[in-house]
């Protein structure tokens, strides 16, 4: 695996990949989840590339950036192991070099869910996912289904700015308890890690429910009360969308998604689930 960190050695590390490439960008403290994503890259392209950038634009001032796990040997280890080509590893000065002026903004899908409860966030999101695609020029990207508005926001943006790659989404790799794999779980002490799965149940009871034909916002309710129980200290939104534009669903309709996010002592976690 070559390793690269500037701009400049990541576009002549570029030239010198033949067959199509895959680019699986990540802010690294890499886990299981992430190693799906390289794995589902393997299947579908002749190479890979992943990125590790901790992107302080998609941090709110009052958020995690400073103390977001760092562990970059760790994280070079585990893509080797999972036959990862070409690993780019820039620095802040790299990707916004003094001047740095430009903002994407994908209006509507990014306002609302977690665009509300951090706002700003999704035009850091998009401005590095967009400069990391047009600076790698893979065939195609991976991301997770577990950041799923994440997921539709770089979706529309690829379409709307016709930037030529296809965009890949992995279903979520979940701990035996069911709680989604997330490099913010480190944050947990063990007793909030072992109330935490009831994050994960709600959301599959909830599931279960529609199936069933309960009703909407009582099912959606009865999460909230299970999470307050549980211990979550925040509820921020548990609620069934439609699955492409995420708008709220009162009653059930064409592709939907159950998406939530509480906090539990002072971790913020979001999961959602197919319905
Ligand atoms: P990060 O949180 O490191 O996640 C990198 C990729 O791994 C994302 O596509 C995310 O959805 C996926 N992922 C995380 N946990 C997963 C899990 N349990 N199962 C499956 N996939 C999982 O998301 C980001 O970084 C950043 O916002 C980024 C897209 C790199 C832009 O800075």
């Amino acid at each position: 695996m070559q390793i690269v960190r500037s701009s400049e050695e990541l576009a002549r590390a570029r030239r010198d990949i033949q067959g199509t490439l895959a680019l699986v960008p990540t802010m690294g403290a890499l886990h299981a989840g992430h190693m799906a994503l390289l794995a589902e890259a393997r299947t579908r392209a002749d190479k890979i590339a992943a990125s590790i950038f901790v992107n302080p634009a998609q941090f709110a001032a009052n958020e995690d950036f400073g103390r977001y796990p760092r562990q970059e040997a760790q994280d070079a280890r585990l893509l080797e192991s999972g036959a990862c080509d070409l690993l780019w590893m820039p620095s802040v000065e790299d990707i916004y070099p003094d001047g740095f002026a430009t903002n994407i903004s994908v209006a509507g899908l990014s306002l609302r869910w977690e665009g509300e409860a951090r706002p700003g966030h999704f035009d850091g999101v998009a401005t590095v996912v967009a400069k990391l695609l047009l600076s790698v020029r893979p065939h195609l990207a991976l991301f997770g289904e577990k950041d799923f508005q994440q997921l539709a926001v770089i979706r529309r943006m690829v379409v709307d700015l016709n930037i030529p790659v296809e965009i890949v989404g992995v279903p979520t790799i979940r701990d035996a308890d069911g709680l989604a794999l997330s490099s913010r779980n480190a944050y947990l002490s063990e007793d909030e890690r072992r109330r935490a799965v009831a994050l994960p149940l709600a959301l599959r009871s909830a599931v279960e429910k529609f199936r069933a034909g309960s009703d909407v916002a009582a099912v959606l309710e009865e999460s909230k009360s299970s999470l307050g129980e549980a211990g979550f200290s925040r509820i921020d939104y548990v609620a069934l969308v439609d699955a492409s534009t995420l708008q709220p669903l009162d009653a059930p309709r064409g592709e939907m998604r159950l998406i939530a996010a509480a906090a539990i002592g002072t971790t913020r976690l979001i999961d959602n689930m197919p319905v």
